[in-house]
C-alpha cells in the first residue's frame, strides 16, 4: 500500500497580485520559488489571485500565507520537452513519427499513449519521462478503455508500481491504474457536487471508486450516501477511499447492481454518474426517492442535436410510468464526448 508521502507534492501559495513581484522576489532569495513550475493568475469566487508555485522546503506557511497543495500545476516550458529528452537516442524519423505530446500524471505515475510505430522504442520513451518527473515511480502505457467497467488496456513500461493515491480537491483516491480507469476530467462537476447535498440523504448509483461520494462526504457533509458500485476491483479501492478520506460514518458502500440494490424511499438526492445505458436505471433512480422528492443528477451521452431534448425527455417518461412528476433545472454540458456528441447533466427535480 503506498504511503501518502508518497504522492508528488506540489506545493503553492495564494497571493493577492499587487504583491506578486515583492513575493517572488522574497521567495528567490530563500531558494523557495519553485522554477519547474509557472505562477498562475486564476479567478476565484474570493477575487483575484497570483498562485506561486514554492518548494516543499517551505513548510506549512510563508508569512501569513498557507501552503497548499496545488491542483492543477502548470510546468514551466523551460523543462525540456520529451522530445529534446530523447534527442540522442531516436532518430529523426521516429522523433517526428508521434513522440507523445501529452500524458496524465496520476499520484506518482505517468500513464501515456504511445503509438505503434514507436513500440520497439517504448522503453526509451519510459525513461525518458522518468527523468522528466523525477518523483515518479512508474510509467503504464495507455491503450484506451472498454466494458461497462470502464477497464483499461494498460501495459507497465518502467518500475513496478501500479497503484497510487492522487489528491483532487482536498480528497484522496487511492487506485491502481492497471485495473481501472481514473478520470482526471469532470473536474468542474465534481467540484460542483462537493457543494451539495449538506445533511441529505444522497445516493450514487455509479460510484467508482468514490469519484463523487468522497468530495460530497468530505466537503458537503451530508447526513448519508450510499455509494453503489457492481466491480468488485472498483468497490475495494472504493472502500479503501472511504477509510483514507475518514468518512466511514456517512459513506455506506454498497456492493452490486444499481438495477437491484439501490435502496427505496430514502434519498433527498440521486447521482447517476455513468454514461452510455444511464437510462435503463432510470426507475431504480426515481424509486430511491423519498415521498416529498429530491433532485436527480442524470448523466448521458447523447447527439448534439438532442442535447436539450432526449435525456429530459427520458426523465419525464420515466417519472410518468411510476405516477412522479418532474420539473427540469438545467441541462449542463460536462464535455465533447466524441465528434458530435456531448456528455450531458440534467438536473431534475422529482416530485409526487
Ligand atoms: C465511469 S464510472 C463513474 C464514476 C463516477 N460516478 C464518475 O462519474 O466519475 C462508472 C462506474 O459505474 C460502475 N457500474 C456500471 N454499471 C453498474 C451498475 N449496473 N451498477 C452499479 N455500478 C455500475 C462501473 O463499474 C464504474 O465503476
Amino acid at each position: 500500500m503506498p504511503s501518502i508521502h508518497s504522492i508528488p507534492m506540489y506545493s503553492a501559495i495564494r497571493i493577492p497580485p499587487e504583491k506578486g513581484a515583492e513575493i517572488r522576489a522574497f521567495l528567490l532569495e530563500k531558494g523557495l520559488f519553485d522554477r519547474t513550475r509557472k505562477i498562475q493568475k486564476l479567478k476565484t469566487e474570493k477575487g483575484l489571485f497570483l498562485e506561486i508555485p514554492v518548494k516543499e522546503a517551505a513548510g506549512d506557511k510563508i508569512g501569513s500565507f498557507t501552503v497548499f497543495e496545488q491542483e492543477n500545476p502548470v510546468f514551466s516550458e523551460k523543462t525540456k520537452s520529451l522530445k529534446e529528452y530523447l534527442k540522442d537516442t531516436l532518430t529523426k524519423e521516429e522523433l517526428i513519427s508521434g513522440v507523445p505530446t501529452g500524458w496524465q500524471v496520476l499520484g506518482d505515475i505517468v500513464i501515456v499513449s504511445i503509438p505503434a510505430a514507436l513500440e520497439s522504442r517504448k522503453g526509451l520513451i519510459a525513461e525518458a519521462l522518468l527523468t522528466m518527473y523525477p518523483k515518479c515511480k512508474s510509467v503504464i502505457r495507455d491503450f484506451g478503455i472498454e466494458g461497462q467497467f470502464r477497464r483499461p488496456k494498460r501495459e507497465v513500461l518502467a518500475g513496478t508500481k501500479t497503484e497510487t493515491v492522487n489528491k483532487e480537491h482536498g480528497c484522496l483516491f487511492k487506485v491502481d491504474v492497471t485495473k481501472l480507469m481514473y478520470s482526471k476530467g469532470n473536474l468542474f462537476e465534481k467540484k460542483r457536487m462537493s457543494g451539495l447535498g449538506r445533511g441529505e440523504v444522497v445516493v450514487d448509483m455509479f460510484a467508482g471508486i468514490g469519484y463523487f461520494s468522497i468530495p460530497i462526504a468530505v466537503h458537503a457533509r451530508p447526513q448519508k450516501i450510499y455509494a453503489i458500485e457492481l466491480n468488485p476491483e472498483s468497490f475495494a479501492f472504493l472502500r479503501d477511499n472511504i477509510k483514507l478520506n475518514h468518512v466511514e460514518n456517512i459513506i455506506v458502500p454498497l456492493n452490486g447492481d444499481c438495477a437491484e440494490v439501490t435502496p427505496k424511499g430514502v434519498a433527498d438526492r440521486v447521482l447517476m454518474g455513468y454514461v452510455g445505458t444511464t437510462h435503463h436505471y432510470l426507475e431504480a433512480a426515481l424509486r430511491a426517492f423519498k415521498q416529498s422528492g429530491g433532485i436527480l443528477h442524470y448523466h448521458e451521452t447523447v447527439p448534439e442535436k438532442l442535447a436539450e431534448s432526449r435525456p429530459a425527455a427520458r426523465i419525464r417518461e420515466a417519472a410518468e410510468a411510476l405516477g412522479k412528476k418532474v420539473e427540469i433545472l438545467e441541462c449542463r454540458r460536462i464535455k465533447k464526448y466524441s465528434p458530435g456528441v456531448l456528455h450531458v447533466v440534467v438536473d431534475a427535480r422529482i416530485f409526487e
